[in-house]
């Protein structure tokens, strides 16, 4: 990380004790019905404002009255005997000893847990008779906490709290004026102690080294400072009951202490801390809380490893050491953790890099979870809540006091490591080594990209992270850290979720090697606006990836093509947030990798359409396209998303100017077709739309009305120009049929031939083709083949004898038209109406007109007489242009119409 920054943020903390408000209210009638939580068992009446008990029932186990205006203990008669939970906190008690509550002590035996705190009880020997708790021999929780201090000694508390030999758990008032006499000694299963609540000028201030002498059998210790509430205000402040002091020895004695919670005494120092650690080794501590042991605004202070030392022979495994204001720590100091270590955090210190970060915590073989967030936070912060830091000089002096045994000079000395094995591992050494003779600064022979094979001495910028072996999760939020994402390499990780969350990474570069087990990385809220295309290329057990609240929308990559290399690598990513990242638009090849991603969030960004394909993300159960600027979906996109759609899969499109008219009309039938597949689409609304509807259902019947009128003209209008064009078309084909046709054969026999033009007439294979109908061959085999063929020595082309048997009849015609000089037509009643005869008049008239620029070829003989009206129209055309003769009726004039017949061929 190359530079810390600092920023602001403060912690909230939730105590919810007015729970049960909803509660059915009561009347003055002295029914009250409380809320049967689990009916029979549970009656759950508070904060109903009572000021009188209802009568509970046989059989309730546990009666919850608390926050309500209760100014006396419940009658033996309305509460059953079987009672085994009471909970009287938050009322107006005043007195434990009347009648009344005697009676009613004596009366449930079995009481295991009895709450009343927040009440007006003083703690008062006179107020706690010693024999009050007489017969709650089960009694296992008692809670004392927030009753009235009084500055009376109540030294007998022992002589009180003694009968009850169940006791596990006890909560009172810290206060000067109790002690914990020999009485406690007695109880062996008195494993919880509470030490906190309201404060008055009788607080307690010091734990003597005697304080827990009689509660050795004490598991968790819980003397953590309580934060108050103003209520006019809402926020939380500070309260006054810090301990002071606590004296070394005091701890030492709970040798079975397994929890101890000293939180929020804010004059207690580290001084008090290290008063404690000192004697943790004497106890089974295994969660540690000390955080807020200085006011937020406090100077900062020093860690020494003398403060630490102590837990090394501890069996920790949680500690808790957040807000501090540590900035300096002795080099070593972390080597001190005890190895037992699971959980460590150090949140909202003032921990500045330096070398104690690199510092040896490999043996932190346990070390699961690091928290460092919101380093720095104090910096800019002025918030006057903190100004009254009461102890600033006890915590000079306590600086000056721990810092003694280094001798004279603070300062110099915490510079200097405080063991040995802090820097011995070697990788450490060498990079140290390497760094001092500059070669980690060497960017000579570097080839960029840098990749994650590149040797790291030669890495410029590279940051390594020396972490424990076995660590898990890194949180780093909120500590400033950036402003660039580079070469950072996790030296022996199995680190699963690393969150770097409201930090200052502008740009991602990575890569980030040596993390090849991540599952979860969170780096939203950084203000990213550069990716480089391979800084997640390592990362391939991601699963979940956040990039929400950045600029990613304004980044480069998106404009370009490797942006499909960014989420390549992430085959098993199953959650992808990209929200509020001012998107515009989605390159389509961005997500071509994320087979298995389930969850994708692209609200509050500034898409206008859909263009990824989401085929290929079968486990896709949601997509949330919320807040953001679709009008409508084009028809592509609707397809897109329709490719995702599966029997699970959900899309949320609310809160988009959705625009409702005849242009969308095809988006909102999607919608209204596809409404299960829409997460809240009741909430989705038409914007700007005349007249004022904003429902789609409703949006829908509006428009079907509009457009359909609109639609069916534009389908009437394409249905016309499309049944005009193939009429067109028809015509065309129809008037132009013999031309085609003709076409489709010269096409045929040149692809099969070659086609040469006949020009030369000589090539001609024969003189002429006689076209005739069958009914007429006697006249043809007989007369025309003896007059032409025999006498006349003309080459004649006679079907039935000149074809090619096997060959197509319409390739035959085709080839016998083409080379032969003339075609002679022998039309008779049969002729016209034989179908290849028409065919051969046809093909032969179109070569005429098309391949011989008419010259005449056809020769037509009128056989018989046929009327005039009997001809087709194409015969008479014919014979308007075209050579014809009639046979002769007498023997005679047969002889001038050969000769004639016999010329006209040649
Ligand atoms: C305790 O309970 C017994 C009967 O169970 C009763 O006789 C005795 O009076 C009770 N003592 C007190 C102090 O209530
Ligand atoms: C308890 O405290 C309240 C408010 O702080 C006070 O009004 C009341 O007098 C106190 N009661 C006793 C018995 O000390
Ligand atoms: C709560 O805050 C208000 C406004 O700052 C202040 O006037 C009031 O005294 C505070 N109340 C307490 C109990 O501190
Ligand atoms: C720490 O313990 C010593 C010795 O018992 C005592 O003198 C000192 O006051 C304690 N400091 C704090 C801050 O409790
Ligand atoms: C831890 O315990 C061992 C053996 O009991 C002892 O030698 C060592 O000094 C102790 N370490 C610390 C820091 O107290
Ligand atoms: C580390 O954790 C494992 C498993 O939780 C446990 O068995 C082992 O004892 C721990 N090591 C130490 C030194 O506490
Ligand atoms: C991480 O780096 C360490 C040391 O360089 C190496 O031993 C370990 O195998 C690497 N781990 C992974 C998951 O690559
Ligand atoms: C449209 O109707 C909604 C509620 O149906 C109403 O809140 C809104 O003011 C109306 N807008 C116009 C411009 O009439």
């Amino acid at each position: 990380m190359d530079k810390i920054v600092f920023i602001w943020m403060v912690n909230i903390f939730n105590f919810n004790f007015l729970a049960g408000q909803n509660s059915q209210q009561c009347t003055t009638e002295k029914r009250c019905q409380c809320k049967e939580v689990e009916p029979g068992l549970l009656a759950d009446c508070s904060g109903l404002n009572l000021d009188f008990y209802p009568r509970f029932f046989d059989g309730i186990v546990t009666i919850d009255v608390s926050y309500n205006k209760l100014k006396d203990f419940p009658s033996t008669i309305d509460v059953p005997t079987t009672l085994k939970h009471l909970n009287l906190s938050g009322n107006l008690l005043r007195r434990i000893d009347t009648d009344k509550s005697r009676k009613l002590f004596s009366h449930i035996n079995d009481l295991a847990s009895l709450n009343l705190s927040s009440n007006l009880i003083p703690l008062d020997p006179n107020v706690y008779p010693a024999d009050i708790f007489m017969n709650l021999t089960k009694l296992k929780s008692l809670d004392l906490t927030r009753n009235n201090i009084t500055s009376v000694e109540f030294r007998t508390l022992d002589h009180v709290i003694k009968p009850l030999v169940s006791l596990e758990m006890f909560a009172i008032d810290g206060s000067e004026k109790i002690s914990f006499g020999v009485g406690f000694g007695t109880l062996k299963y008195l494993w919880h102690l509470r030490l906190y609540g309201s404060c008055n000028r009788n607080r307690l201030l010091t734990i003597g080294k005697d304080y827990f002498d009689n509660l050795s059998n004490l598991r968790t210790l819980d003397i953590s400072s309580e934060i108050t509430r103003n209520f006019t205000t809402m926020d939380w402040t500070t309260s006054l009951c810090s301990l002071f002091y606590i004296h070394r020895g005091a701890i030492s004695k709970l040798s079975h202490l397994k929890y101890l919670d000293i939180s929020y005494n804010r004059e207690l120092g580290l001084c008090g801390f290290s008063n404690i650690t000192h004697d943790l080794p004497s106890t089974q501590i295994k969660i540690f809380r000390a955080n807020y042991l200085h006011c937020n605004a406090g100077p900062s202070v020093t860690l020494f490893c003398d403060d630490i030392k102590p837990l090394t022979n501890t069996t920790l495994e949680e500690l808790y050491f957040d807000g501090n204001n540590i900035d300096f720590a002795q080099t070593g100091v972390l080597y001190y953790l005890p190895v037992s270590l699971k959980r460590l955090t150090l949140r909202s210190n003032r921990w500045i890099q330096n070398r104690y970060t690199y510092c040896n915590t490999f043996g932190l073989t346990n070390l699961t979870y690091l928290d460092i967030s919101d380093m720095n936070i104090h910096q800019i912060s002025s918030d006057e809540r903190y100004v009254d830091c009461l102890n600033f000089f006890r915590i000079i002096n306590c600086e000056k006091l721990r810092s003694s045994s280094f001798g004279t000079s603070l300062n110099p000395r915490v510079w200097e490591a405080c063991i040995e094995q802090c820097l011995k591992p070697q990788t450490i050494e060498n990079f140290n080594a390497q760094t001092k003779r500059g070669e980690v600064y060497e960017t000579s022979n570097i080839s960029y990209p840098l990749t994650c094979s590149t040797p790291i001495s030669f890495a410029t910028n590279v940051n390594m992270f020396f972490v424990p072996r076995n660590l898990e999760h890194i949180v780093m939020n909120n500590s400033r850290l950036g402003h660039t994402l580079s070469y950072i390499y996790f030296a022996s990780s199995n680190l699963k979720s690393l969150v770097l969350s409201h930090n200052q990474f502008y740009s991602l570069i990575g890569p980030i090697c040596n993390a090849t087990k991540l599952k979860y990385l969170d780096l939203s809220n950084n203000r990213c606006s550069y990716l480089s295309p391979y800084v997640f290329r390592e990362l391939i057990a991601l699963e979940k990836l956040i990039l929400d609240n950045n600029l990613i929308g304004s980044a480069q990559i998106l404009q370009e093509k490797n942006v499909r290399d960014l989420f390549s690598m992430q085959l098993k990513l199953k959650e992808l947030s990209l929200a509020s990242n001012g998107i515009k638009f989605l390159p389509t090849e961005i997500f071509r990798n994320l087979k298995k991603i389930r969850l994708l969030n692209l609200s509050k960004n500034q898409l206008s359409d859909w263009n990824v394909n989401l085929e290929h993300m079968r486990h896709l159960i949601y997509l949330d396209l919320s807040e953001n600027q679709i009008l409508f979906l084009s028809d592509s996109g609707m397809a897109l998303i329709g490719s995702g759609f599966s029997k699970i899969f959900t899309i949320d499109l609310s809160i988009n100017p959705i625009q409702c008219n005849c242009d969308s009309y095809s988006f909102i039938l999607w919608l209204i077709k596809c409404k299960e597949k829409f997460k809240k689409f009741k909430q989705y609304t038409c914007s700007l739309m005349k007249p004022n509807i904003t429902d789609i259902p409703n949006a829908n019947i509006y428009l079907t009305k509009k457009c359909s009128s609109y639609v069916s003209l534009t389908v009437l209008a394409i249905n016309f120009i499309i049944c005009f064009l193939a009429l067109l078309v028809i015509v065309i084909i129809y008037r132009n049929r013999w031309k085609l046709r003709y076409w489709y054969y010269i096409a045929k026999r040149q692809y099969f031939r070659g086609y040469n033009r006949v020009a030369d007439e000589k090539r001609y294979r024969f003189d002429a083709f006689i076209s005739y109908a069958d009914e007429d061959r006697i006249f043809v085999t007989k007369s025309v083949k003896t007059k032409l063929e025999e006498e006349a020595g003309l080459r004649l082309c006679i079907h039935h004898r000149d074809f090619i048997p096997g060959c197509d009849i319409a390739d035959n015609i085709i080839n016998a038209i083409h080379q032969s000089r003339k075609v002679i037509f022998i039309i008779t009643e049969a002729f016209l109406k034989s179908e290849w005869c028409m065919y051969e008049l046809n093909m032969a008239h179109t070569e005429n007109v098309i391949s011989r620029q008419g010259t005449n070829m056809l020769i037509l003989v009128f056989k018989e007489d046929i009327p005039q009206n009997r001809i087709p129209q194409k015969i008479q055309q014919i014979v308007q242009e075209e050579v014809y003769l009639d046979f002769p009726d007498d023997i005679e004039d047969e002889v001038i119409f050969w000769n004639h017949l016999t010329r006209s061929i040649l």
